[in-house]
């Protein structure tokens, strides 16, 4: 993994080599977005198969289940997680894995075609969604939604890329995305190496550009949909969808279908991860503190935008405009599971 944490100051490359240790990483945000995590636990997984000292399918079977609690504890908003720990363990099942080194490298087989498969995914995206652009775009994008925040090439950053790519020359208005900024350190740094024109604007500036008529579009990702269509996203999502509504900016989320959740019937369902305030009091200003000693400070990771403000979802099967509830399901079917 490139540990995320570090970027833009030093890219450096980790490896692990325990199921416990990928989790950590998970946790702690070594590796961040949501198609990323998937894939990454889908090698927790595999990880687990090859250093579990089972002698047979049964044994191996129970491990992989204890590996895949661990993992999906690791963060809880992102459905991408448990999509790829769910289809690792459906592959560990059935009569036909009886034999236990057969077992284990089917597992890393099954979590190799996750990752390739999602970079042929957000290029599909990518495609369906610089369709909708048109030259000289400028857009708002949220977070980060790079080849950091999948295996590569990315979701909505995807889309801008793909439209960059295909001389549409966008100009990017990046949300710094407080309060860990994967905003202005990775979409920034992201942006510098494909050569696209951007500025990174605080979030709390969003609604000004939106209001004086220089935002054309809003991309975001999300980390989990529910069936009708309510997205969970990265926190500050939702001022961004109603400043882009009250401005009738049309507001877009790029989401492959690994990440809708149609057992979830609406947004408010969603779990909603809280992080330690630390994140928020913690960032220190020319070496001074941002907030008095002993500040209290809360910390949702996500909000959730409902269904009503978004004027369509990009998947790799298309783009899904209202009644999202009939559309999305029927984008999801044409996968294969
Ligand atoms: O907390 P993060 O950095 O993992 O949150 C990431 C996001 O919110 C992204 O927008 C989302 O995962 C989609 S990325 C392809």
């Amino acid at each position: 993994m490139i540990d995320q944490r570090l970027l833009p100051g030093e890219y450096r490359e980790v490896s692990f080599e325990s199921c416990t240790q990928v989790a950590e990483a998970i946790q702690r945000m070594v590796v961040r977005g949501a198609p990323a995590i998937g894939a990454a636990a889908a090698f927790g997984m595999a990880l687990a198969a090859q250093t579990s000292p089972a002698g047979n399918s049964d044994e191996l079977r129970a491990d992989l289940v204890a590996a895949a609690g661990i993992l999906q504890a690791a963060r809880p908003t992102a459905f991408n997680l448990s999509w790829a720990v769910q289809r690792m363990l459906l592959e560990s099942e059935g009569p036909a894995r009886e034999d236990v080194n057969q077992l284990r490298a089917s597992l890393l087989d099954l979590a190799q075609r996750i990752a390739d498969d999602d970079v042929q995914i957000n290029r599909q995206m990518a495609t369906h969604g610089a369709g909708l652009m048109n030259a000289g775009e400028t857009v708002i994008h949220h977070c980060n939604t790079g080849a950091l925040a999948t295996v590569d090439w990315g979701t909505a950053l995807g889309v801008i890329r793909m439209a960059h790519e295909q001389g549409k020359r966008p100009h990017v208005l990046v949300d710094e995305t407080r309060p860990r900024l994967q905003g202005s350190r990775l979409t920034a740094w992201e942006l510098d190496q494909y050569g696209i024109s951007y500025e990174i604007i605080t979030d709390n500036a969003a609604g000004f550009f939106l209001s004086r008529g220089e935002v054309d579009r809003v991309f975001v990702g999300a980390d989990r949909v529910a069936a009708n269509g309510d997205v969970a996203n990265k926190i500050g999502t939702y001022m961004l969808a109603l400043a882009a509504r009250d401005n009738q900016v049309p507001f877009f989320a790029v989401v492959p279908t690994s990440t809708v959740d149609l057992s979830v019937a609406e947004g408010a369902q969603i779990p909603i991860e809280e992080r330690d305030p630390s994140e928020v009091l913690q960032i220190e200003a020319q070496g001074a503190p941002i907030a008095p000693a002993g500040a209290a400070a809360r910390n949702p990771a996500f909000d959730i935008t409902p269904h009503r403000l978004i004027t369509g979802i990009v998947t790799e099967n298309g783009v899904v405009y209202p009644p999202f509830e009939l559309n999305l399901r029927q984008a999801v079917m044409e996968s294969p599971s």
